[in-house]
């Protein structure tokens, strides 16, 4: 494992704009953390993608950013932590953090009656890592997956208190109200957008959790001896990739992120260079 510099910047990937909600809490509680951010936009939704494009997208994001020199990856996405994490934690040298691990043990530490929903895209759940995952942390829990691929394209067109997303968060939560879960993990990295829609169709007797709490403290555990991390003196200039289209992915991200955005450079990773799989 190399070194890890306190001036080299955290490089963090997503499918599009749902990695901002790990973003935005790594600028709260890092302000003087450089990031840069990767949103797959050319490929999004991951939901329907096969495991063998999302190890070849990951891959890609990751080499692209530790070539600008990233100390440490965070794969601000499910479906990539669920399908993809362990190849590239295996191939590369840096620390890669994911969501899943996170989300569990943030989900065994709310639930009382060890009945946990998690709301996920269709990739993430046909990849069996949260129930796996939540099993291996406690025998007892019982897991309850949903499917829901209308989530990520409504988040991505900035439609998250719309009719449609109303009518989609009815539809998907209905089978975990019956299973009478206690709690509920935003599975994906788009859904916390949609929070508060999925709270009111869900009243006040589920608790939503979201994974990124938990990566933070992950990644402030590796952070600990970093002071220039600390120093909310310095501001740094973040950097913003987007590998298809650049202009929601701006807008959106300025709405949620504000000023820290500044530009959105559009980067087309190298699809012909083969790969050994
Ligand atoms: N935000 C990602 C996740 O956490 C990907 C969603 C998608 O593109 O389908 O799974």
């Amino acid at each position: 494992m190399r070194n890890l510099q306190p001036t080299q910047p955290i490089g963090i990937f997503d499918s599009g704009v749902g990695g901002l909600t790990v973003a935005r809490l790594i600028f709260s509680c890092f302000p003087a953390q450089e990031i840069i951010y990767f949103g797959d936009t050319a490929h999004v939704p991951y939901g329907s993608r096969s495991p063998q494009e999302l190890i070849r997208f990951g891959d890609q994001i990751v080499s692209f950013l530790i070539n600008l020199g990233v100390k440490i990856v965070i794969a601000a996405c499910n479906t990539s932590s669920s399908v993809s994490l362990p190849f590239l934690q295996e191939k590369y040298d840096i620390p890669i953090l994911g969501m899943v691990e996170p989300g569990v043990k943030a989900a065994l530490q709310a639930t009382r009656n060890k009945k946990v929903g998690v709301i996920a895209t269709e990739a993430t759940v046909n990849s069996g890592a949260y129930p796996r995952t939540m099993r291996f942390f406690d025998q007892e829990v019982e897991v309850f997956m949903q499917a829901c691929p209308r989530f990520v394209p409504l988040v991505e067109a900035g439609k998250i208190k719309s009719p449609e997303a109303r009518a989609a968060a009815a539809a998907y939560l209905k089978p975990l109200q019956k299973a009478k879960i206690d709690t509920l993990v935003l599975g994906c990295t788009h859904y916390p957008f949609l929070a508060p829609v999925i709270a009111e169709v869900l009243g006040p007797g589920v608790k939503l959790v979201d994974p990124a709490e938990e990566t933070v403290k992950e990644l402030a555990t590796l952070l600990a001896e970093e002071e220039e991390a600390k120093n909310e003196s310095t501001r740094p200039e973040h950097r913003f990739f987007a590998s298809g289209a650049a202009d929601s992915f701006y807008t959106i991200g300025r709405q949620f992120l504000g000023d820290l955005l500044f530009t959105v450079e559009q980067v087309s990773l190298n699809e012909e260079k083969k790969l050994p799989y």
